[in-house]
């Protein structure tokens, strides 16, 4: 087989570049190791920068997300009992989309099924073979038999765990990592939400998030050890937990009820430079990882596309490389400020084992002056609402 542009992963970002390069009439394969029903499966990401919304928009899969998406104009942040709202409206005239990541995705898949675009799953054993050639071409396994699909350029969507960084020869690259000493526990549930906003919790009892997915629908999270596991955690210890991390009178008036999805992810910063060897480039976590705190994995990946599809279609269409020739660069500057506003959320709102009795107060301190600073409230408002591309 043969395409202009194979695209190793058909998670978010896969399958936005996949449409973008599509509609612009550049033929793409898609190449995902997992079924259809397990990618819709993942619950993650729930919060999409106006940036995200715009590229969602340029693809043509904005429809569904702008009826039933949430328009949110602010979030609170929480400290005990003191809740400090940030009025992204009013600090940056804009808001942000709650949409989740799964419901992106379906929406990806539909349109990209409604263009005819091919999407192979469940494939095993993919090899990208000389990346820095000008003849790039990929092996892999369907169906037992191997496969062989030449190319013009590769692009690594596949995640952290893919085999695109790896391809990537360790003396040609760099990484930079942090390993933050404590998971998420995230539970989906039937139920109202506890506010009609987000609320990202600091409390003597640790950190929690209350989110949402819709109005009869909620996400939380809390902060574990990284030794717990799922069956540790009973829906009534996850309840009672929440709840001692969330200011009183939002835990007083909070509906619970039976867990639809339970699930442990660890935290983590992490950056691989450059993002670009020959003809193959990484996109998204294949690239770099935040911890969610600052609600940036998602947006990442969409501005890593954002960055890249125009490139590729200078490339391809006019043999113009200069968009090629600058993705790294460009995209790794925003990547490093998306980096630094989760690590910075990440410390500011987590409780880290064995800490002095002095970070407890910086943690109190530094909520206390976003409540009096409107500036510091703006600062976090411009950095949560997206970085303009
Ligand atoms: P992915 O979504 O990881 O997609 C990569 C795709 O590639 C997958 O479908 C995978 O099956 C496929 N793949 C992997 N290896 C191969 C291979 N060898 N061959 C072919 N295909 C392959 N972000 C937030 O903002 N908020 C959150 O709450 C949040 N929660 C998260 C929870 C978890 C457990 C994880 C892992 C991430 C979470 N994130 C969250 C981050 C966010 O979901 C990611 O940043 C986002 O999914 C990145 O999209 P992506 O397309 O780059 O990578
Ligand atoms: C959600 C997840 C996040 O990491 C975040 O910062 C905000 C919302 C969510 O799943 O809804």
């Amino acid at each position: 087989m043969k395409t202009e542009v194979a695209i190793i992963g058909g998670g978010p970002s896969g399958l936005l570049l996949s449409q973008l390069l599509n509609k612009a009439g550049v033929a793409t394969v898609v190449l995902e190791r997992a079924s259809r029903d397990h990618v819709l499966s993942r619950i993650r990401a729930g919060v999409l920068e106006a940036g995200t919304v715009q590229m969602l928009h340029e693809a043509g899969v904005a429809d569904r997300m702008d009826k039933e998406g949430l328009r949110h104009e602010g979030c609170y942040l929480s400290d005990d009992d003191l809740m400090v709202r940030i009025n992204f409206k009013e600090l940056t005239g804009t808001t942000v989309m709650v949409y989740g990541q799964t419901e992106v995705t379906s929406d990806l898949y539909h349109a990209q099924d409604a263009i005819g675009a091919t999407i192979i799953h469940c494939i095993e054993d993919v090899v990208i073979h000389d990346a820095d050639s000008d003849a790039p071409y990929v092996e892999y396994t369907v169906d037992g038999a191997r496969r062989r699909l030449d190319c013009a350029y590769v692009a690594g969507c596949d995640g952290f765990h893919g085999v695109s960084r790896k391809t990537i020869p360790t003396d040609k690259r760099r990484e930079f990592e942090r390993v933050y000493p404590f998971g998420w526990l995230g539970v989906l549930s039937r139920t109202r939400p506890a506010h009609e906003e987000l609320i990202y919790a600091n409390s003597s009892n640790g950190f929690a998030l209350a989110s949402m997915r819709s109005e009869t629908l909620s996400r939380y999270y809390v902060q574990v050890p990284l030794t717990d596991t799922v069956e540790e955690w009973s829906d009534e210890r996850f309840w009672t937990t929440l709840k001692s991390c969330l200011p009183s009178e939002v835990a007083a008036t909070m509906q619970t009820g039976q867990s639809i999805e339970k699930s442990i992810a660890p935290l983590r910063s992490f950056v691989s430079e450059p993002l670009r060897w020959g003809r193959l480039f990484l996109v998204g976590d294949a690239a770099h990882i935040v911890p969610p705190t600052g609600a940036k994995g998602l947006n990442l990946a969409v501005s890593d596309v954002h960055y890249l599809y125009q490139a590729l279609i200078d490339a391809v269409k006019k043999g113009d490389t200069a968009g090629i020739d600058t993705y790294s660069e460009r995209a790794l500057l925003r990547i490093w400020k998306a980096m630094r506003f989760s690590w910075q959320m990440t410390t500011m709102l987590h409780q880290f084992d064995g800490e002095d009795s002095f970070a407890a107060q910086m943690r109190k301190s530094t909520l206390q002056h976003l409540s009096q600073s409107e500036t510091a409230r703006r600062d976090l408002a411009e950095n949560y609402i997206g970085l303009p591309y």
